[in-house]
């Protein structure tokens, strides 16, 4: 496993697994698959109803609380400081665990100044290792993180080989912010990535399938990938990426494949930030 420094020296693997869409009794098979299979950071999400699954594959497996990086994510409808704050503890409750090693805003929407002062309270009571934002887009990313204490240590982004986010890049390293990218290989049901005859050819030269070069790349560019897979050989095959290293030749040839700066999701549009708030709020 390799690892990034966070900006308050935290360690993270650059490579774990997500558990979006993972119904809450398909979660702790999956995550005892992924820990067995080596994965030692999982994703999870209020929102995704299966900490409790997360906590249950991390008991059953016997690996050590400090071996483990669990990253959750406080969702809209516990926005504030005083819902965030029940919140956090109620994660900890779900993950059994007496702390989070990265806690994240999910979306940024609602009272993110609020959940940001419970967020910096966890993280000085010890309840939370590292903290940082998720769908912040450039502008209200730095927005954001000019106006509050703490800086965000992480921006996680959806990021892959069509979506590459380098316009935000220069934001993030203004902050001392890493980035985490969802849906690295594309997104559930997408597969314009695992079937990319461009990393498929790049793949061949090492043995490898166009999913590992997809992931390879952005852990290579240092960017955390977390994807996700029901399917124990391809968790396996999704974390066997680190004995091989792409030239830069290679690196430049899959930065062209760039579809999209910013991500496709406008987090901006009002049709999608009313959807959202409406529904899930
Ligand atoms: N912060 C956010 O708002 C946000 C949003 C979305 C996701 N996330 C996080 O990011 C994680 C990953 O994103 P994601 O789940 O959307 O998408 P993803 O990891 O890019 O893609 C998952 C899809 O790829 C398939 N797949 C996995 N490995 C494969 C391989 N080696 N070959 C072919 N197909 C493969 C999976 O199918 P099978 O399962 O059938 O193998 C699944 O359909 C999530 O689980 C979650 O933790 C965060």
């Amino acid at each position: 496993m390799e690892y990034i420094k966070l900006s308050n020296g935290v360690k993270m693997p650059t490579l774990g697994y997500g558990v979006f869409l993972v119904s809450p009794d398909e979660c702790e098979r999956c995550v005892s698959d992924a820990l067995s299979v080596g994965y030692r950071l999982i994703d999870t999400a209020q929102a995704y109803q299966n900490e409790e699954g997360v906590g249950n594959a991390w008991r059953k497996s016997g690996i050590k609380r400090e071996d483990l990086f669990l990253v959750t994510k406080v969702w809209i409808s516990n926005a504030g400081e005083e819902k965030a704050a029940k919140s956090i503890d109620e994660s900890l409750r779900k993950l059994q665990t007496d702390y989070i090693d990265l806690l994240l805003i999910h979306q940024a929407y609602g009272d993110v100044f609020g959940t940001w002062r419970a967020m910096e309270k966890a993280y000085r009571a010890g309840k939370v290792r590292a903290i940082g934002v998720s769908n912040f887009q450039a502008g209200r990313f730095f927005d954001f993180a000019h106006y509050v204490e703490l800086k965000p240590m992480v921006n996680q982004l959806q990021c892959n080989t069509l979506i590459q986010q380098t316009d935000i890049e220069p934001i993030h390293a203004e902050f001392g912010t890493k980035m985490m990218a969802w849906g690295p290989l594309g997104g559930q049901g997408v597969d314009g990535i695992v079937k990319s005859e461009a990393l498929t050819a790049i793949g061949a030269k090492y043995g490898k399938s166009a999913a590992q070069v997809a992931l390879r790349w952005l852990t290579q560019r240092g960017v955390v990938a977390i994807p996700k897979s029901s399917h124990k050989e391809r968790m396996a095959q999704n974390f066997d990426i680190f004995d091989f290293t792409l030239s830069d030749d290679e690196m430049a040839q899959i930065a062209q494949l760039n579809q999209h700066d910013t991500g496709i999701i406008n987090f901006g549009d009002p049709q999608f930030v009313k959807y959202l708030i409406q529904n899930y709020g």
